[in-house]
């Protein structure tokens, strides 16, 4: 007799083995108070399978073993955020004093009732939606938009150039978000296939929440988190701005930094996108056409109320001649550019190999004119918090190999180069004063230049 399910089972998966661990499947299974997503022996392949169906609760089975599966348990939370409960068949001191170090949510021996199980498993969900409430209230995080009344002015090569930045070389937690609904190309530019979009998770059934968003975005090699818009441009309508502005909002509280990509009009969409900006940059271009379109958009966004601290003009392909000073440049937006991010053929060129240019070649101009932008809105102190936060059990993979496509092995190899390309320009001599250096271009004007954060 199939029982009805409560509105909000808790989704669990099983990994590892262990004696009994069928009967505790087929038992839960059958729960009305629980959603059993799957099971898998190979913890590494659980893993896998965790990060991308979002699972609340883990359920790790133990084989005979005195002692903690250390490694097993660090393969699960890399992966994953939610509370591990182990199943075992042999109650050690060893092995529980090992639990209570690595934040176990409970240890259950088998054979046990179902109720008792379903029990523990209640429990430990409710205390890690607690705990994740409590992580939240001192999450630091910034939502950065890319805005342009232009179509082709270059926000989406800024959005991914900048998403990339801020995962590889802060690393810091980033989500790229696609809300050009219709036309979006972020992940053609990141060459990525996504197996879903917004339109997934937005009709997706039941709560969003930060477990779900992790099983709906695509990684990049560069460690991005990617959420493209919808694969059919008919589709576009589906997504409600309210799905769309709690997404963003759950986007937030679970990453560090979330970089929303647009379209080129003030659609609903962005509106809500706005409403839930730190950061807004507005891309503009040496054209005339382009830079009235551009002053025209920050008087809207002066009507609509945006602070005016918030919004960022960014001249792309600044510096290419076309017979326009600075000066007559702000005098027609009204406003100082804030950034400028010189014209690169570097930059097609890597967008053709799906691979974002600050990624592939961070020594280019470019790159560092992005990184600079990226420096400006992330503080030392929210990257230092971020990577205290994860330093507990969330080490990021060094390498992933099998996750990087062909050719594509400098992704990780590049963060060596850096690291030591920053060491020995810290070491050398500072360059003469008669010479300046090209790449500092994308130092905001009115405050003072920073260094580049170590990678
Ligand atoms: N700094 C740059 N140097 C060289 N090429 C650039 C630069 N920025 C953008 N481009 C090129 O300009 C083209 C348009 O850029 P992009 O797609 O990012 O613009 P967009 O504003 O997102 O366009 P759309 O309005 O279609 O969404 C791309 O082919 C990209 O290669
Ligand atoms: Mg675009």
């Amino acid at each position: 007799m199939s029982e009805t399910r409560t509105v909000n089972p808790v989704r669990i998966f099983i990994s590892g083995a262990c004696a009994g661990l069928a009967q505790v499947r087929d038992s839960l299974a059958a729960h009305a108070d629980i959603e059993f997503l799957g099971m898998a022996a190979d913890t590494t392949k659980a893993a896998q399978k965790i990060r991308a169906n979002g699972s609340q609760v883990i359920l790790h089975a133990v084989a005979v073993s005195e002692e903690l599966p250390v490694d097993e348990i660090e393969i699960l939370r890399e992966e994953s955020a939610a509370p591990i409960v182990l199943l075992v068949n042999e109650m050690t001191p060893e092995l529980l004093q090992g639990a209570l170090r690595m934040g176990i949510a409970d240890v259950v021996l088998l054979p046990q009732l179902t109720e008792n199980l379903v029990f523990t498993i209640k429990k430990a969900h409710s205390l890690g939606a607690m705990q994740n409430q409590a992580a939240r209230k001192t999450h630091e995080s910034t939502t950065i938009t890319v805005f342009s009344p232009k179509g082709g002015s270059g926000k989406t090569t800024i959005a991914t150039n900048m998403a990339a930045a801020y995962a590889q070389r802060h690393r810091l937690k980033t989500l790229l978000v696609d809300i050009d609904l219709q036309f979006g190309d972020v992940a053609i530019m990141l060459g990525v296939e996504p197996q879903q979009t917004v339109l997934d998770l937005v009709m997706s059934q039941g709560e969003l929440d930060a477990d779900k968003l992790r099983g709906y975005v695509t990684r990049h090699p560069s460690g991005l988190d990617v959420l493209p818009s919808p694969l059919r441009p008919e589709d576009a309508e589906l997504v409600s701005d309210e799905r769309l502005g709690n997404l963003l909002d759950v986007a937030r509280r679970s990453y560090d930094v979330v970089i929303i990509d647009t379209p080129t009009i003030f659609n609903s969409s962005v509106l809500t996108a706005l409403d839930r900006t730190d950061a807004l940059l507005v891309v503009a271009s040496m054209e005339i056409p382009a830079l009235k379109s551009t002053r025209v958009c920050l008087q809207t966004l002066d009507m609509l109320n945006f602070p005016r601290e918030r919004a960022h003009v960014l001249m792309n392909r600044a510096h290419t001649k076309v017979g326009l000073r600075q000066g007559e440049v702000e005098r027609v937006l009204e406003r100082p550019v804030a950034f400028e991010v010189p014209s690169n053929r570097a930059v097609p060129v890597a967008i053709n190999r799906g691979v974002p240019v600050s990624v592939a070649e961070p020594n280019a101009d470019v790159s560092k004119a992005i990184h600079r932008v990226c420096s400006s809105f992330v503080g030392d102190g929210q990257a230092e918090a971020a990577s205290k936060r994860r330093g507990l059990f969330g080490r990021r993979k060094k390498s992933r190999a099998s996750e990087v496509p062909d050719g594509q092995m400098n992704l990780y190899e590049s963060d060596v180069a850096l690291a030591e390309a920053a060491a020995a320009a810290a070491a050398a001599p500072p360059p003469p004063a008669a010479v300046p250096d090209p790449a500092e271009v994308a130092t905001p004007h009115d405050e003072p230049r920073r260094d580049e954060p170590a990678a």
